[in-house]
This record gives structure tokens, sequence and C-alpha cells, in this order.
């Protein structure tokens, strides 16, 4: 997939795009990931991207002429079918889905918001405004960042363990199961012994059952979107007492 992001701090993305999956995935060419700067699409000596706003008022807003000029110029390069993405904290909340859905894609470019605002125009280039969260971040590098890399993750043949994703799945829209390694009994704690029984069946069940355990004790909004079967009903309904100690 190719993925271009446009950009005021092109360096912020130099080590968390080189290291670990994105790296690789990069390196084996899963992933064609292309950082602008927008400054190369102004046209003044300052290279400025950013002006007073009309009106009044603190801050600068980001201006949308190198903006425009940067999308037009990437979107047509990348074939024309890419989706332009918009980082900006009034965007869709990023969740698996939204991933799901954005690793879909031909290709994408995520246009990084940034200062106290964007000139309003510039929303309407985007097929879609993404925000990863209820809070204000500084700009929308770091956003930028955790797109590429829910997305990246998800492109078929990036995780090694081809099992990586469909355990996931496994649980899709429920929280992950408890996971152990060795030593099997680390300063008196024991790993449950049904993961040392070689149990397949056994093993799936039980882990089935923590997410569910925890998915209800933690988030139970989750539940209401999961994908559920006869016997998780059944298995929530029985332990929903003991998991949220009587609180219902
Ligand atoms: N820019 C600033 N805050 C953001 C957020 N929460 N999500 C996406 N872009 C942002």
């Amino acid at each position: 997939m190719r993925i271009d992001v446009i950009t005021v701090m092109p360096d912020m993305f130099d080590g968390p795009m080189s290291a670990s999956i994105i790296g690789i995935a990069r390196d084996r060419g899963f992933l064609d990931l292309a950082i602008h700067d927008l400054r190369d699409w102004t046209s003044d000596k300052h290279r400025t991207t950013d002006d007073y706003p009309f009106g009044g008022g603190p801050g600068m807003v980001m201006k949308p002429d190198p903006l425009y000029a940067a999308i037009e110029d990437v979107t047509a390069r990348s074939g024309g079918d890419a989706r332009v993405l918009l980082t900006t904290p009034q965007g869709r909340r990023l969740n698996q889905a939204l991933a799901a859905e954005l690793a879909e894609s031909s290709g994408l470019v995520i246009v990084c918001g940034r200062y106290e605002g964007i000139d309003d125009r510039v929303r309407r280039l985007a097929d879609l405004e993404v925000s990863v969260g209820d809070y204000v971040l500084s700009g929308g590098e770091l956003p930028a960042m955790v797109i590429v890399d829910a997305v990246t993750r998800l492109l078929p043949g990036v995780l090694g363990h081809s099992e990586s994703t469909s355990e996931e799945s496994f649980t899709w829209g429920l929280l992950e199961y408890p996971q152990y390694t060795r030593p099997a009994s680390f300063r008196g704690m024991s790993v449950p012994d049904v993961l040392l029984s070689g149990d397949h069946a056994k093993v799936a069940e039980w882990r089935r059952q923590q997410a569910l355990r925890k998915t209800l004790q933690l988030r139970p909004d989750l539940l209401q979107t999961a994908d559920l079967s006869e016997s998780d009903l059944e298995y929530i309904e029985r332990v929903r007492e003991e998991v949220l100690g009587g609180d219902e």
C-alpha cells in the first residue's frame, strides 16, 4: 500500500516510521511510505505555511494555498484514487473497524493539521477527517503515525505469523485474553493449568471466556457491537454477577 503524509514536521516521523513492524513492512515492500514537507509547496522566501486568523483571536491558522497545492500534487502522483485523510480532533474516531476499512484502500494521503487550526476551505479536499481520541494534541503528526501503524499491521503479509491477525479476529471487538510465558511459576504466581495442558480446544475455550470476562469488567460497552455466539451470551449471563461483584 502507498501512504503519503503531508506535514510541517517531517523529522518527527524518522524514528517511529523506521522501527519495528513498520520498518520491516517498508523494507519488504508491503508499505510504500512517503513523508512530504508542506513547505515544499510554498512560494515565499520564508516558506510560510500559517497566517493570522481573520476576525482576530489567538494562534495561527494553516494557510489553504500550500495545502491545496500539496494535496492536489500528491494525490495526482499516487494515481488519483487514494483516500485523503485529515487528522483533527473533530474527526471520526479511529477504531479497529476503521483501521480495517482504511487497510482496504488502494492508497492513503494523510494531511497533518497543526497550530490552532487549519483554514476551513481545506476540509473539502478530505474524504475523511480522523481523530485518535477525545483529547487535543499539538498537531496531527502523532495521529498520522497511529493511523499508519494500525493500518500497516493489517496489510496482508505484514505480520510474520499468520495467526497474529486471526487470533485478533478470534477476539474481534473484545479485549484481549491474558498471555503468559516461561517460567510457569514466578514469585509465587503460577500460570493457569489449562495453558500447560496441551489441550488446544480447552485453551481456546478458556481464552474466549477470559476475553469475555475482561470485556464485561472493563469495557462492557464493547459487548454491544462484538460478534457474540449463543454460548458467549450464556457464559456472560452465568458470570455477570461474579465479574461485576454485584454492581448490577
Ligand atoms: N490533532 C490534534 N489532536 C488530534 C486528535 N485527537 N486526533 C487527531 N488529530 C488531532
